[in-house]
């Protein structure tokens, strides 16, 4: 009996939730999200659990939600996996995060591929270890041709060093001639940054409750619509990523504008 209640309650969400599904799709998707996914330490401290328990849990959540983004129509989905201020933590919980990639493409690459997304990655490449740089590498090289949805990890990355670095390059391109200073404007400035080629993000999303950026895009952020959750990131699921687009659908964007 108990079983039958349970299974007629799975359905009867996932049916929900496919409704929710459709429901957003009449509307605007925004075309690109970014993720902070904050709060596996939390997850798993309390459970008693050693932190980087909450960061495979977290990695499950990846899967899930990718699939859901490609599935409902969104163009890319740029999550922050590793800031450059993460190194800072313990030695082995470091070691961990930066064995993610492996095993999170380990299982999920042909599933990426299968599914036509694309992956590529923002951050700087040359700290990481090789173990790592090189699963991302040919994560990327497998799904080069994909037209589907872009999964781009930030990785090892800071929003200010990245306007640090695009600053040095647009001197450089201005010293060889190849710009010119006064010509330089916000798209070409946006050219020199690691999104390179993607589009602002319409909706960030933050969980566990901190509510900061932690260094992240801070230039691409400008004209974004926020949405902060105290959901830990190895509890977010598919209805909190459905509620979070139904929340931006319902904003109201002026740019400036009236
Ligand atoms: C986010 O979870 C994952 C990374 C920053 C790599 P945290 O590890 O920051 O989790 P909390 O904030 O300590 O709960
Ligand atoms: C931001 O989370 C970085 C990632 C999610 C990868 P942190 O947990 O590192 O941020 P702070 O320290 O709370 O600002
Ligand atoms: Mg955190």
């Amino acid at each position: 009996m108990l079983n039958k209640i349970k299974r007629w309650k799975n359905q009867s969400s996932s049916s929900e939730l496919r409704e929710r599904m459709l429901k957003i799709q009449e509307l605007q998707i925004p075309s690109h999200i970014a993720i902070i996914m904050d709060g596996n330490g939390r997850w798993a401290k309390k459970r008693a659990l050693p932190r980087i328990a909450g960061h495979h849990e977290g990695m499950k959540v990846v899967r899930k939600i990718t699939r859901l983004a490609n599935q409902v129509g969104v163009k890319a989905l740029t999550l922050y996996a590793f800031s450059t201020e993460n190194w800072k933590r313990p030695k082995l919980e470091v070691e961990y995060l930066m064995k993610l990639p492996e095993e999170f493409l380990g299982s999920f690459l042909p599933e990426l591929v299968e599914e036509n997304v694309k992956v590529i990655m923002m951050g700087d490449k040359e700290m990481l270890p090789s173990h790592t740089r090189n699963a991302i590498e040919r994560a990327m090289e497998d799904t080069k041709d994909n037209t589907g949805l872009i999964l781009n990890f930030a990785l090892n990355y800071g929003s200010r060093s990245e306007i640090i670095e695009g600053i040095k390059e647009v001197l450089k391109d201005c010293k060889n001639g190849i710009i010119d200073e006064n010509e330089l404007n916000e798209d070409i400035f946006s050219s020199y940054l690691m999104t390179k080629g993607l589009n602002d993000p319409d909706l960030l999303i933050r969980t566990s409750g901190e509510i900061r950026l932690s260094n992240f895009m801070l230039w691409q952020l400008a004209y974004t619509e926020f949405w902060f959750t105290d959901v830990l990131w190895p509890d977010f699921a598919e209805d909190h990523f459905i509620e979070a687009i139904e929340v931006f659908q319902n904003r109201q964007r002026r740019f400036g504008g009236v």
